[in-house]
């Protein structure tokens, strides 16, 4: 068993990299990789930068030169709940693009020609250690559910309507369908986390650098009660 943890920006991943153990730093294509241990567990966090192709590229090198196991994807989202609050918890059942259209070409919204799925599931044992471990950090403030990836900050209500109405996602963000897509082709047990940090919509731009930190870190000390508990598996 041997865990990567992807953040898309610093915030996101620096206090894992801070609490880890035995580190060396590897860098590829332009990602620095740390390799060592977190809470007992071989894990390698990386800061992949933000977007899809980023985010691919980053699942790719975990896999093909570090060897990893099973994926986490933490960092922070825009909410599409209105049940969904700025700094509650979202664990992906599965993720799907709210950006790819082949409707015309004979293909569900969301699609890949060429894939067998629309969406990508989240791993059960990873979305229930997940689910337990936001309990503890936050309690009574997370959910299980879609997550809606795209190449865009979402930060207007016709957006945000669109992208509900197409995907009935949680929330939205701009790696983890990418993360998961990945995942799916290497055959790799994934868990995507969300801190909200803003409501997609018009707020977005003012609360998005208010509540980014605050919920950077929650989301990151989630993450590293998950690597505790795969530890045991
Ligand atoms: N990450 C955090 N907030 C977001 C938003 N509103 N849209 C896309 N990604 C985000």
């Amino acid at each position: 068993m041997k865990l990567g943890i992807i953040g898309a920006m610093k915030i996101e991943v620096e206090a894992l990299k801070n609490n880890m153990e035995s580190k060396t730093v590897v860098t590829r294509a332009g990602m620095e990789f740390c390799d060592g241990i977190l809470e007992g567990l071989p894990t390698v966090v990386v800061q992949c930068g933000v977007g899809k192709v980023n985010a691919a590229m980053c699942v790719q090198v975990l896999c093909d030169c570090f060897g990893v196991t099973h994926l986490l994807n933490t960092g922070i989202a825009g909410s599409l709940s209105n049940e969904l609050d700025i700094g509650d918890l979202v664990i992906s059942k599965d993720v799907m693009y709210h950006d790819f259209d082949c409707v015309g070409f004979g293909y569900a919204y969301g699609q890949v020609p060429g894939m067998d799925v629309i969406t990508f599931s989240g791993d059960q044992t990873m979305m229930d250690y997940a689910l337990a471990a936001a309990e503890a950090v936050n309690p009574g403030h997370s959910k299980v559910g879609r997550i809606a990836t795209g190449d865009q900050f979402v930060c207007d209500k016709e957006r945000k309507n669109a992208i509900i109405e197409r995907t009935q996602a949680l929330c939205t963000e701009m790696e983890g369908g990418a993360i998961a897509h990945a995942a799916y082709r290497n055959g790799i047990p994934f868990v995507i986390l969300r801190a909200i940090s803003d409501k997609a919509d018009d707020s977005a731009e003012m609360d998005y650098p208010a509540f980014e930190a605050i919920a950077a870190n929650r989301c990151a000390a989630v993450a590293q009660r998950v690597a505790q508990k795969l530890r045991g598996i």
